[in-house]
């Protein structure tokens, strides 16, 4: 058994999740690697072994099924190697609102937010009592981005990115930190799952590319990392923005603008 924490890595079948598994396998963390498709899951363990000489767990799970997240709950809560929570399993759906069904929505959501939310919930108060560790969620600049028309898709990834804001003001202190990782268009699977040919695309990321990035910004503890932005003060202008509407946000009159005439 590693020294180093182990990592639970949601999504390690495949695309960022599988490549996030061979890094931490390289720097000789010990994986829990978590997905539906066991054979896929036993093929990555399986080079890594090999390769790495690290101890790999596999946890079939569909993340959507409330008995199947539970099973990943209670590894995060009651195994004490696990200091690194990778919430990388997500997927999307093509189409627009009103082509996309109730149902394919609903799956979207329980597993981009609910199933990542409860696995956080699971590993963070563990986390906060021995004050270290990590946990780095997987969102999207399609979370900042409402123009670029995956209405459901982006709203999921808006949330992950608030939550792991949030989650960074409330454990940081505590010594956990937590980091959101927003990739754009990257050459994976998933764009085979919503219709579209991520061959045909423009500036599309590779995998391995993507996955080193966001490492720098985890070695670095940034709490947003954002691989494809050239511009870092790009992102530092905009959130300083938001951060300079905060005092000004609860009043206990209305704003003038909505004040009838009488
Ligand atoms: N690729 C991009 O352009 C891009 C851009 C921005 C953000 N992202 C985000 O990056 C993350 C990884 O995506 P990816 O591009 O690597 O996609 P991917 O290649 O489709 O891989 C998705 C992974 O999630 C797992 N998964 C899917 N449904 C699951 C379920 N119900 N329960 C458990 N595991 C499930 C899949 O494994 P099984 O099928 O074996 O379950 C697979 O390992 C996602 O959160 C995605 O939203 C991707």
């Amino acid at each position: 058994m590693s020294q180093l924490p182990a990592v639970l890595i949601t999504g390690a079948s495949t695309g960022i999740g599988a490549i996030y598994a061979d890094r931490f396998a390289r720097r000789g963390h010990d994986l829990v690697l978590v997905a539906r498709d066991i054979a896929r899951m036993e093929a990555v363990a399986g080079r890594l072994r090999q390769e790495t000489g690290v101890t790999i767990d596999i946890l079939q799970a569909d993340l959507t099924q409330p008995a199947d997240l539970a099973k990943v709950e209670t590894r995060l809560r009651d195994d004490a190697h696990i200091g690194i929570l990778v919430n990388n399993a997500g997927t999307a759906i093509g189409g627009t609102f009103v082509e996309q069904s109730t149902d394919d929505m609903s799956r979207l959501v329980a597993l981009n937010t609910t199933a990542l939310v409860r696995l956080a919930s699971a590993i963070a108060p563990r986390l906060a009592k021995v004050g270290e560790g990590a946990i780095v969620n997987i969102g999207s600049v399609v979370g900042l981005a409402p123009e670029f028309g995956m209405s459901v898709y982006g709203a999921t990834k808006a949330f992950v990115l608030f939550l792991s804001q949030g989650l960074d003001l409330e454990l940081g202190p505590k010594g956990v930190y937590v980091q959101a990782v927003l990739p754009a268009t990257t050459r994976t699977e998933i764009w085979e799952h919503v219709g579209a040919d991520v061959n045909a695309m423009n500036n599309v990321m590779e995998v391995a590319d993507l996955v080193d990035a966001a490492l720098v910004g985890f070695d670095r503890r940034e709490p947003v990392t954002i691989p494809p932005l050239h511009d870092a003060g790009q992102w530092d202008a905009f959130d300083a923005a938001r951060k300079a509407m905060l005092g000004n946000l609860v009043n206990a009159l209305p704003a003038e603008r909505y004040r009838r005439l009488a």
